[in-house]
């Protein structure tokens, strides 16, 4: 007797859904063997089917209308890897009325719109499937959801957005330009089609965001998240922190406050250690460290990025819904009410790298430091190169644990500052013991 079959729509040919549609064809026999059901993709829903694409479209499946997949009664799976969010939404939503269980990577949707569709995938008893849609390859999601379930989860660490760091990490080893390195990560196919959202900090915001309300059990509105990209980030502070024994690193850092059960959320380019594991993470690769209160410290490494990679988490999804097809509960996230709000981002407390470019005259150090003291924050350790001729000079000031908000008031202060021009560049030190 044959194998039953799992019919499947897939919108989006993009890189990912082009990419998904050449592994299953490519592990088809295995896929069977191990979920026990024939991955049949049904129909492929594109906007334009005449572009030109390196994997093949099988035009006897090609559609234009959405709804050719909603509404098809054969169809038990829909993939969404069409992108964008109003769009994406009426879709999903659609698909899921009509009892189809959804795959989708699509992060921006899922942190601006997840409590929505999770509740409409609760009403309807048919899950909804993400695990693209953080960290590529890694199976982060699964990971928190599943295996780490026994775990308050005290904090998770990481890169999480893999053309941030093969841009750091270009303008680290090979001295490039950061235009240069954006242009690189975009011919290699790691930028989305619109990298504004990667460069200014919003894709990994988007993960984090998911991956925050995962694992504290309520959706965290992305107005309470502080996000910076890495466009300001220059090649002298990339220089500096070196001489410090720093790398900067895009982080997502997500931390539970016991005492007041506070979840803080943040992205930002911050200065690791260089004897730090994350340092060590260079290109496109994503690394994520979770700390549970029972199973301790663990890490999670690979391509954040690129189409076989991501591809295969959209498999894994698909393999897991086939498996379970027939059964009608859980939306695939669980809410429930054991974690506090989201920590306002002035509360957040952690060590700063600040470089200010000042006037090379006797007491503008001391006015800086004046200022800093002002304001409770202490200073580490200072570096001013000798070398330079101009009237203005680089300061660059290793602070100590101070709250953000404090932090932010002092450079102000120092910002207007006779003495001081251009903007002074603010970098967290992660502490990540
Ligand atoms: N463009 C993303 C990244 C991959 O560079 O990590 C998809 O989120």
């Amino acid at each position: 007797m044959s194998a039953p079959s799992l019919q499947i729509g897939l919108a989006g040919f993009g890189n990912v859904g082009a990419g998904v549609y050449k592994n299953i064809q490519k592990n088809s026999h295995l896929l069977l063997e191990r979920s026990g059901r024939d991955l049949v993709v049904r129909r492929i829903a594109v906007r334009d089917p005449a572009k030109a694409r390196e994997v093949k479209l099988p035009p006897e499946l090609v559609t234009t209308n959405l709804d050719d997949l909603v509404l098809d009664p054969e169809i038990d799976m829909i993939i969404e890897l069409i992108g964008g969010i109003d769009r994406a939404f009426a879709f999903v939503k659609a698909a899921l009325e009509n009892g189809k269980a959804v795959v989708t990577g699509n992060k921006a949707l899922l942190a601006e719109r997840g409590q929505e569709l999770f509740a409409i995938a609760e009403e309807h008893g048919r899950p909804i499937y993400y695990e693209a849609a953080v960290a590529g390859g890694i199976p982060i999601i699964k990971t928190v959801q599943e295996s780490l379930i026994g775990n308050h989860i005290q904090s998770v660490v990481g890169i999480i957005n893999g053309t941030c760091n093969y841009i750091l990490t270009r303008m680290t080893e090979a001295n490039l330009r950061y235009e240069e390195a954006l242009e690189e990560a975009q011919k290699l196919g790691y930028a989305e089609a619109d990298p504004t959202l990667d460069v200014n900090g919003w894709d990994a915001a988007h993960k984090a965001i998911i991956l925050a309300s995962l694992s504290y059990g309520c959706w965290v509105p992305c107005d309470k998240i502080y996000v910076e990209g890495v466009e300001s980030v220059r090649a002298e502070d990339i220089a500096f922190a070196d001489k410090l024994g720093y790398t900067i690193k895009l982080l997502g850092v997500i931390k539970l406050h016991e005492e007041s059960k506070a979840i803080e959320v943040r992205v930002q380019p911050s200065l690791v250690a260089k004897d730090h594991i994350l340092s060590s993470v260079k290109g496109v690769f994503n690394a994520i460290l979770v700390q549970g209160d029972v199973v301790g410290e663990t890490l999670f490494y690979g391509s954040g990025a690129g189409q076989d990679p991501t591809s295969s988490s959209v498999i894994a999804d698909i393999a897991d819904a086939a498996a379970n097809i027939d059964a009608r509960d859980g939306s695939g996230f669980i809410t429930h009410g054991l974690y506090g709000k989201p920590l306002p981002i002035e509360e957040s407390v952690s060590k700063y790298y600040l470089r200010v470019e000042a006037e090379d005259r006797p007491g503008v150090l001391a006015r800086i430091a004046t200022v800093l003291g002002d304001h409770g924050i202490g200073i580490l350790s200072l570096i001013q190169p000798e070398d330079h001729n101009e009237e203005y000079a680089p300061i660059v000031l290793m602070l100590h644990f101070a709250p953000f908000g404090r932090v932010r008031e002092a450079l102000k202060v120092i910002r207007a500052m006779d003495c001081i021009r251009d903007e002074p560049a603010l970098l967290r030190v992660e502490d990540l013991g």
